[in-house]
């Protein structure tokens, strides 16, 4: 994969020869090139930024140096995806880290101060794909720290990035390959058996630590009880610290039971600029299993966006009594 990266501060980037991405980076697997915008400035300041037309506080990052930039980068007829982080962008998850993954080339263009005039998004927009993209609902000083960490939740999915091909399956809103725990429960989907939750937490040696034990199901050998555990916990985690995402997860269940084709009713499974929720919606709509494959543990299947009676109970232990009709959170 090649990652081109635009930014003002190409110091900035120093970490990602660091860790497992600075290791890929080495091996080859990702190939990362920081440009400094100002080369593409002609004046004896290197001027980037002009006051805002219309009035108002701060400056503008300017059209002539990006165009060229873009111009250099990705010359006619290269197929790149822009992305240009932005806190009014859609939103950054972990699905959109998925589709990222899957691109060749991604360009990150860092804003800083007001933005990038706006005239450079529409025109790259004539020759090539822009995605404008926010990390979350807060204002940075630029785009910098978005990009480490959008190229870090990208780079990380990349085959041979994570030392065990099976994690990035079960992390937290996971949906990637079957992962051994989704095979205990009979969860064979693309989403995996945390998909649409946050992971409950892990534990490792000692067995008692300070009078404290480790659950122990973990240490029975029991992969189908180790399992139903792990979703119980994750089930719970998601309904303390989560409300948002159980309430999404209960309402994709009543969509698919009462027969409506969430993926259907979208536009492509991979469409640039869908929105966040249907995106989720599409990763937790994935077709049931066939009857055959039922697991010992989970008398319904537990995969993505559906919910058996033992995910309902748990819910409902935590405070969501997810039947009838409401969706309480
Ligand atoms: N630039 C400034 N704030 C940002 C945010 N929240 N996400 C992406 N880019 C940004």
């Amino acid at each position: 994969m090649q990652i081109d990266i635009i930014t003002i501060f190409p110091e900035y980037f120093g970490p990602l020869s660091v860790s497992l991405i600075g290791k890929a980076a080495e091996r080859g697997d990702i190939r990362f090139t920081v440009h400094d915008l100002r080369r593409w400035t002609y004046d004896v300041h290197h001027t980037v930024d002009d006051s805002p037309f219309g009035g108002g506080p701060g400056m503008v990052m300017k059209p002539e140096p990006w165009g060229e930039a873009l111009d250099s980068i990705a010359p006619a007829g290269a197929d790149p995806l822009l992305v240009i982080p932005t806190p009014a962008g859609l939103s950054f998850s972990q699905q959109r880290a998925a589709r990222y993954a899957a691109e060749p080339w991604l360009i990150f263009a860092c804003g800083r101060y007001e933005g990038i005039d706006g005239r450079v998004a529409d025109e790259a927009r004539s020759r090539m794909r822009v995605e404008e993209v926010s990390i979350g609902d807060y204002v940075l000083a630029g785009g910098e720290p978005a990009v480490l960490v959008m190229t870090e939740a990208i780079c990380r999915l990349l085959p041979g990035v994570l030392g065990n091909a099976e994690s990035a399956a079960d992390d937290s809103f996971g949906f990637g390959a079957s992962s051994a725990d989704a095979e205990v429960t009979g969860a064979t989907s693309p989403g995996g058996p945390m998909a649409g939750l946050v992971e409950g937490p892990a534990y490792t040696r000692p067995r008692v630590w300070r009078d404290r034990q480790v659950p122990p199901v973990l240490l029975s050998g029991d992969h189908g009880a180790i399992a139903r555990w792990r979703r119980d916990s994750a089930l719970r985690r998601t309904a303390q610290n989560r409300p948002d995402l159980v309430a999404r997860l209960v309402w994709a269940d009543r969509a698919k039971a009462a027969g409506r084709d969430v993926a259907q009713a979208q536009p492509a499974r991979s469409q640039p600029g869908q929105s966040e929720l249907a995106q989720s919606e599409l990763a937790q709509s994935e077709p049931a299993q066939s009857e055959g494959a039922q697991p010992q543990l989970a008398p319904r299947r537990v995969q993505s966006g559906q919910l058996d009676e033992h995910d309902l109970a748990v819910l409902a232990e935590a405070g969501f009594p997810v039947t009838g009709q409401d969706v309480a959170h």
